[in-house]
């Protein structure tokens, strides 16, 4: 399983470089709006452009930059990523274009204009990341239209099905994979998909089911326990927040067995490297 840091923060992203663990960075508006306000808030001033030439940089080639666009329709959004990509990928040739792969905001919105443009994307050879994926189904549609990655959004639908469930939580909080009961004793599911991890299992066994090709990158991902589910499904790329990361370093025993060892050092062995 290859990891992406799921984040814009230039410094994050040096971090999980520099811990030798990260092939990827995904980004979204939102991700870009934090990592500017707190560049602005550390007093710094960096051009968009010149920032996202050191994220690109960072990764470096044989990595993957995902970077979104912003029109809602198919002709706006190839025009972006064709800009996009034209702009970045000269960097370390690791641009991929992320295109929501529906962007109708209601029922009466034509909701196939991301697969419009993804399938243009594909054509002239930009790699698509098709985010927002909630179902199954569009991750199946996405690939079919010509999508390198699926990005189901695990973090999300568990809100949509605790929401649902009437439950109080908080947006880092664990969510059985394997779902939960209602009031009645019934399993609550979003049209049988019972959890985000069970989401990417659903896609991983019909995408495995045709040997369909493109790789699912589980998104969203809220806490240590979500990354490790996902990683026992074999799921190609998980993208991980920063501060997700930094829990999946530490255990109690750890801590204690380092107290221990350092300790136990006695002068004999100390002497080794002096
Ligand atoms: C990454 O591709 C997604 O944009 C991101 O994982 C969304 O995460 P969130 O649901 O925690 O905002």
């Amino acid at each position: 399983m290859e990891i992406f840091v799921d984040s814009a923060d230039l410094e994050e992203i040096k971090k999980a470089k520099e811990y030798g663990i990260c092939s990827g960075v995904t980004t979204n508006p939102s991700l870009i709006k934090q990592a500017v306000i707190r560049m602005k808030g550390d007093g710094k001033n960096v051009s968009m452009e010149d920032y996202i030439n050191m994220i690109c940089k960072t990764i470096g080639k044989n990595g993957s930059v995902s970077l979104e666009v912003i029109s809602l329709d198919a002709k706006g959004m190839v025009k972006e990523a064709g800009h996009l990509y034209e702009k970045f990928n000269p960097v370390a040739d690791n641009v991929a274009i992320k295109i929501p792969v529906s962007t109708s905001r209601h029922e009466k919105e034509d909701h196939y204009e991301g697969l419009k443009a993804i399938s243009v994307l594909d054509e002239k050879g930009i790699p698509v990341n098709a985010t927002l994926i909630m179902t199954p189904e569009q991750a199946l549609l996405a690939a079919k239209s010509g999508a390198k990655y699926v990005s189901p959004f695990a973090g999300r639908i568990d809100d949509w099905i605790r929401k649902n469930l009437g439950m109080k939580f908080g947006k880092s909080d664990y969510f059985p994979a394997e779902g939960t009961k209602n009031d009645k004793g019934e399993i609550v599911h979003d049209e049988g998909v019972v959890s985000g991890v069970d989401l990417v299992r659903k896609i991983l066994e019909v995408f495995g089911k045709y040997g369909i090709q493109t790789k699912v990158i589980a998104a969203s991902l809220r806490n240590y326990r979500q990354v490790r589910e996902v990683a026992e499904l074999g799921v190609h790329i998980a993208t991980i927040p920063f501060n997700v990361i930094e829990e999946m370093i530490k255990h109690p025993k750890t801590f204690e067995g380092v107290v221990k060892f350092s300790e136990d050092v006695i002068p004999e062995y100390s002497g080794l490297f002096k």
